[in-house]
């Protein structure tokens, strides 16, 4: 299995803030290496991945402000396979077999408002999460939890400062630096 990387289409200065930066803790959580979010550059979006990255763990690069037919053409100049995720797509169970057979570096497509017709041509597959229109965030985390077969839930993420110690009630947080039980830590 190769590396995988979120390439985020259509970003949106202020009002997609929030749902791009749940792209990139969604991408980061399930497994993937990297987001680049595509024609825009927003450095807000990317100072908040990489506190929560650095926070808790693990390798994680966001870059924003790069083209996204640059990013496609490099990807497939590099030998890389392109998941496109799209209401419009065939079925994620009919098509997870073939994509989870393939060895090289995945690049996962998702959109924000139209995404170009283009894309949906050079995708290698357009993958659907139920033909229903859906959220982005939502279509990824599944996508990823049937790609990487629920092992998400057995990551561990390198030298995070933050852990997040699972507790049937409240809150409790180990932390590297400073040992605390806090229950006003959040993401
Ligand atoms: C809110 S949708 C907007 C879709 C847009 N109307 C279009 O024409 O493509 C934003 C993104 O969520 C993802 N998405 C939405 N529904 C999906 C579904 N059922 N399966 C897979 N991805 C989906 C796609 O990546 C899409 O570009």
């Amino acid at each position: 299995m190769g590396k995988i990387t979120v390439l985020r289409l259509g970003h949106r200065f202020f009002r997609d803030s929030r749902v791009t930066t749940h792209v990139c803790l969604t991408a980061r959580a399930f497994g993937a290496s990297g987001v680049v979010i595509a024609d825009r550059q927003d450095k807000e979006v990317e100072a908040t991945v990489r506190d929560v990255a650095n926070r808790f763990g693990g390798r994680f690069e966001v870059t924003s402000g790069i083209a996204w037919r640059q990013v496609i053409r490099e990807w497939k100049r590099s030998g890389g396979r392109i998941v496109h995720l799209t209401a419009y797509g065939l079925p994620l169970p009919k098509l997870i077999d073939e994509i989870q057979r393939e060895p090289l570096d995945l690049l996962i497509v998702v959109g924000s408002e139209k995404v170009p017709g283009e894309v949906f041509r050079l995708a290698d597959w357009n993958v659907s999460v139920t033909n229903q229109p859906m959220s982005e965030v939502a279509a990824l985390a599944v996508f990823l939890d049937w790609f990487g077969e629920h092992r998400e839930f057995e990551a561990e993420f390198q030298d995070a400062e933050t852990v997040i110690v699972p507790s049937a009630r409240g809150k409790i947080v180990k932390g590297r630096a400073r040992k605390v039980a806090s229950p006003e830590t959040s993401c």
